[in-house]
């Protein structure tokens, strides 16, 4: 039999090649994966292989064949979405720590951070003081753990252990906006109360969440003897970053007797921007919040925190219970070293296990620019939207389509006074295409009151006001050089 290939242990070397790979990858210009002149498809797929080809050259084919064919979503002109782009720091920290420190547990250094990061996260974010967290992958699993939480707490009320019993035959809804993201729907279906009993309110011209339906809708549902298990409100709506009425929403949730929870996975530090931070205005009602460190504050992809006021809940609702591979490993009066205790046991606060450590990011993305350093990106990034906007207006092809609350602008190209409807939404949905064919900007799009509109949303570090400027440009001339005869 052959010998398996021993592990190479050589970080240095292989980090230096990564390194150096991604440096010479970011200063490229985009080159779309379909239009690479190498035949990256045919040279990646194949069979099983049954001998390995050993560590360098498997390196250097993810240098040659997947590195460059990637989506590019990094570059400064990125603004799709809301996918960021990772900033150097919290991604080298990442990569180091997933050798470092393959589980959370454990007294350690990685078990302080994390703990840290969410105390960090509750003061920046401007939480309740003393709301208590848990890290988990991204804003699905964060809203799947808020929403675990309400239904556990809002059955206990009436006498059901949901984690334990199930639902107790009563009928449960959650109310939000039709803005709002859909995991909230679907951490309704994997939480056994149904997609369908997720109650989307209407929203205002701002589309943000009308209070007064809110209330109309609660009150008929409880009158027909509905559990009324929680409120969502947005802190920044996916579609245009819209904040909801948040002091009005967590007062109607405890009116009828419902858990409040924030989604702020994009907005939520968009508080610390003075301009907009009284649109934050009731968050301190919140019996549990979320927010994405991997979208605004530049983190890989893969972390989200849930914030409750007492993690006690997210105990109740999540608890992992009694495992032999776990019983009597622990000496927790006695504890010596690190071995000795598991440390805070985020296993039981949530849907994972095994998990990366993602305190130490956040950990590292504070210590390297401090909270004023983040407010000044989140600023500017504000700022980006305003000037975006503040071009719309003066441009008489362009059209502001609402005035941008955080960092996203959503306005759209006219092409003509007396074009009909269809015919704009025509035109923008082909701006957009030659965007992402022709140039190297990367945006995506949304429907604002029935209207097509291009969507940048900038969280990304690596912007200037010049990619800014050449953008809006850009738009025009593609718009101007559209054929718009009917
Ligand atoms: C408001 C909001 N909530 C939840 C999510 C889901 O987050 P994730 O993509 O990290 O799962 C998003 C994603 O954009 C979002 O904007």
């Amino acid at each position: 039999m052959t010998p398996p290939h021993p592990e190479t242990g050589r970080f240095a070397e292989a980090f230096t090649q990564m390194g150096e790979a991604l440096d010479a990858w970011l200063a490229k210009e985009r080159v779309d994966p379909l239009r690479s002149p190498t035949d990256w498809k045919t040279q990646l797929t194949g069979p099983l292989p049954r001998d390995g080809i050993g560590a360098d050259a498997t390196l250097r084919e993810y240098v040659d064949l997947v590195l460059p064919h990637g989506p590019h979503l990094t570059s400064e002109a990125s603004w799709g979405w809301i996918t960021t782009g990772p900033a150097t720091v919290p991604t080298a920290v990442a990569a180091a720590s997933m050798i470092a420190a393959p589980q959370r547990q454990t007294q350690t250094a990685f078990n302080l951070l994390e703990e840290q990061a969410l105390d960090w996260l509750v003061e920046l974010c401007g939480l309740p003081s003393g709301m208590k967290g848990v890290f988990s992958s991204g804003g699905s699993t964060a809203n799947l753990v808020a929403l675990g939480a309400a239904r556990q707490w809002a059955l206990e009320q009436r006498g059901v252990d949901s984690a334990s019993d199930g639902l107790g035959g009563l009928e449960l809804a959650v109310y939000t906006s039709t803005q709002a993201h859909h995991t909230v729907q679907r951490s309704a279906g994997v939480l056994g109360m149904g997609r369908s009993q997720v109650r989307t309110v209407p929203t205002d011209a701002q589309l943000r969440l009308d209070a007064d339906a809110l209330d109309a809708v609660m009150t008929a549902d409880v009158a027909r003897g509905v559990v009324p298990v929680a409120v969502v409100a947005a802190a920044g709506t996916t579609n245009t970053g819209a904040v909801d009425p948040l002091r009005r929403c967590g007062e109607i949730a405890k009116k009828h007797g419902a858990w409040f929870h924030v989604d702020g996975a994009y907005g939520l530090p968009g508080i610390l921007d003075e301009r907009v931070a009284p649109l934050y205005d009731g968050l301190e009602l919140a019996d549990s919040a979320i927010t994405d460190p991997h979208k605004w504050l530049n983190a890989p992809t893969g972390i989200a925190a849930t914030f409750v006021r007492d993690r006690s809940i997210l105990y109740r609702a999540f608890t992992q219970e009694a495992a032999d591979y776990l019983e009597g490993a622990f000496t927790p009066d006695d504890v010596q070293v690190s071995l000795d205790s598991m440390g805070i046991p985020y296993f039981d606060f949530g849907v994972e296990l095994s998990s990366p450590v993602r305190g130490v990011l956040v950990w590292s993305i504070l210590r390297e620019l401090g909270a004023d350093g983040v407010r000044a990106r989140i600023v500017q990034d504000n700022d980006f939207a305003r000037h975006v906007a503040q071009r719309a207006r003066e441009h008489s092809r362009l059209e502001l389509l609402l005035d941008p609350v955080l960092s996203i602008c959503v306005f759209r190209y006219v092409p003509a006074d007396d074009v009909s409807e269809v015919a704009v939404d025509a035109a923008n949905r082909e701006i957009l295409r030659r965007l992402a064919r022709e140039t190297r900007f990367v945006v995506s799009s949304t429907i604002v009151h029935g209207q097509f509109a291009l969507r940048p949303c900038f969280i990304n570090p690596r912007t200037s006001i010049a990619d800014v400027d050449a953008f809006v440009d850009t738009v025009i001339a593609l718009g101007d050089g559209l054929d718009t005869a009917p």
